[in-house]
C-alpha cells in the first residue's frame, strides 16, 4: 500500500501522525511511505530521519494524488478537498460531528474515513484519545502554573506548597484520563486537590493512583459550590455529551469564586459544562469573564508535539499496519474496534453519533462493507 504523510495544515498544529520509527515499521513490511517536506519538523523529526527510515520525500500534490491512504493528525481541511480521490482512505482525527462539511465531502466523494477518536478497545475506552487527554491534563496544569503568575495576568499565586502560606486549592471536574493528568501534577506540586466525579468506580480507581493530598467528592451541586468558593484553579475534565443543553458551572456561579481565580477548560466544549467557556488557541489562550481568567485551548497536546507525536503514532500504528497489510475492508471486518472508528464508506455514514446529531441516514459499518 502507498501511504502518505502530509505536513499538517492547521495553525499551531506541530504533531505528525507517524514518527520515523513508525515509517520504518511500515517500510519493513513492504509498503511505500511518501512524506512531505518538514512533516515532522514541528515534532523534532527531520526529513533526513524519514529518508533513513525508508520514506520517500514527495511534493504536496503528488503525495495526495499517488497514495492509497492519507495518514494524518487533524481532520480534513478544505484545502485538501481537490487533492483527495475516490476510494482513498483518510486515517486521522476527524471529529465528523463538529466538521459536517468535510463529512459530507467524504460521503459525496466516496472517501473511506476512519476516525482515531472513535476506535475503541475491549474496555470500551478510546486508546487514541487517552494519551492525548493525559497530555492535555498535564499541559493544562502547566498553563495554570503560568497564568496564575501576576506577570501573566494572574493573581500571583505559586501553585505549590510553601511553608508559612496557605496551600493553593485545586478543583478538578472528572477523574478520567485528562483529570488524572491534572491531578498527578497538581498533587505532586503539593497543592490541596479535590476531584469531583459522578462515578464512584472511577474515583475508587483514581484513589489508588494518587497521593493523600487528593480528596474525592461526588459531583453534586452542593459539593461543587463548596469547591467553587475555595478553589484557586478549577479544571473541567468532563467528557461532555454534545447534545446536552445544561451546564455544570453557570456564568452566574463565577461570582462565587475568588476574584482572579482561573478556569482551565481542558474538555473545551463551547457552552458545555462551563457555560462561559469558548475555545481559544495557543496564540491567544486566555480571556476574562466575571473576574475569572479562562484558559480553553482546544489543542493543548500540540504544545508538546514531540511527546504527543510519539504516543499518538504508537497508538495508531497497529491499525495502519493492519489496513496496509490486509486492505481496508478486511482490516475493518477483522477488527470490531477499528470498525467502530469507520465514519464514511462508499457514500454511507457509519458513525451513529454523527448521524443522530445531524439527522442523516446511518448504515451499520459491517453492512456498509458487506454491501448490504
Ligand atoms: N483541550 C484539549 O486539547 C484536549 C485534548 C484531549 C482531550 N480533550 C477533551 O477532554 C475531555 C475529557 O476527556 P477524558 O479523556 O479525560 O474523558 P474521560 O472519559 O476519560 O473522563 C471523563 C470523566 O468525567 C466524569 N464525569 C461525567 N460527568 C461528570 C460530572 N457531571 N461531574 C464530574 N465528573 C463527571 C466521568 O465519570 C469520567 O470519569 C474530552 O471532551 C476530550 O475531547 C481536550
Amino acid at each position: 500500500m502507498i501511504i502518505a504523510l502530509p505536513k499538517e495544515v492547521k495553525e499551531n498544529e506541530y504533531r505528525v501522525a507517524a514518527t520515523p520509527s513508525a515509517v520504518a515499521a511500515l517500510v519493513r513490511k513492504g509498503h511505500t511511505v511518501l512524506f512531505e517536506h518538514d512533516c515532522g519538523a514541528g515534532s523534532g523529526f527531520s526529513d533526513e530521519a524519514y529518508i533513513a527510515a525508508g520514506g520517500q520525500l514527495t511534493e504536496h500534490e503528488a503525495l495526495y494524488r499517488n497514495s492509497d491512504m492519507i495518514y494524518k493528525v487533524k481532520e480534513i481541511d478544505a484545502s485538501e478537498y481537490d487533492l483527495l480521490h475516490e476510494g482513498q482512505i483518510f486515517f486521522s482525527y476527524l471529529h465528523s460531528n463538529a466538521h459536517l462539511e468535510s463529512t459530507l465531502f467524504c460521503l459525496k466523494n466516496n472517501i473511506t474515513s476512519i476516525a482515531y477518536e472513535d476506535i475503541d478497545d475491549d474496555q470500551g475506552k478510546f486508546p487514541a484519545l487517552i494519551p492525548m487527554s493525559v497530555l492535555a491534563g498535564k499541559g493544562g496544569f502547566l498553563a495554570a502554573l503560568h497564568f496564575s503568575q501576576s506577570v501573566h495576568g494572574g493573581k500571583g499565586l505559586l501553585l505549590n506548597r510553601i511553608p508559612g502560606v496557605p496551600t493553593p486549592e485545586i478543583t478538578i471536574l472528572g477523574c478520567g484520563a485528562s483529570g488524572m493528568g491534572v491531578a498527578e501534577l497538581a498533587a505532586a506540586f503539593g497543592n490541596k486537590v479535590t476531584i469531583l466525579d459522578v462515578s464512584w468506580k472511577a474515583m475508587e480507581a483514581a484513589k489508588h493512583q494518587l497521593p493523600a493530598n487528593v480528596e474525592f467528592m461526588y459531583s453534586s451541586r452542593e459539593n461543587l459550590e463548596t469547591c467553587l468558593k475555595r478553589t484557586d484553579v478549577l479544571f473541567n475534565c468532563i467528557l461532555w455529551d454534545k447534545n446536552r443543553k445544561d451546564h455544570i458551572v453557570y456564568r452566574e456561579d463565577l461570582k462565587m469564586m475568588k476574584p482572579g481565580s482561573l478556569i482551565v477548560d481542558v474538555a473545551c466544549d463551547d457552552n458545555g459544562a462551563i457555560e462561559s467557556c469558548r475555545s481559544t488557541s495557543h496564540t491567544d489562550p486566555i480571556y476574562t469573564e466575571e473576574g475569572i481568567i479562562h484558559y480553553a485551548v482546544d489543542n493543548i497536546p500540540s504544545g508538546f508535539s514531540c511527546t504527543a507525536s510519539q504516543t499518538l503514532s504508537a497508538a495508531t500504528l497497529p491499525h495502519a499496519i493492519a489496513i496496509a497489510e490486509k486492505g481496508v475492508e478486511q482490516a475493518l471486518l477483522d477488527d470490531k474496534h477499528l470498525r467502530r472508528g469507520l465514519t464514511t464508506y462508499k457514500g454511507k455514514l457509519c458513525l451513529l453519533e454523527t448521524a443522530l446529531k445531524h439527522n442523516l441516514p446511518f448504515t451499520d459499518p459491517k453492512d456498509a462493507i458487506e454491501g448490504k
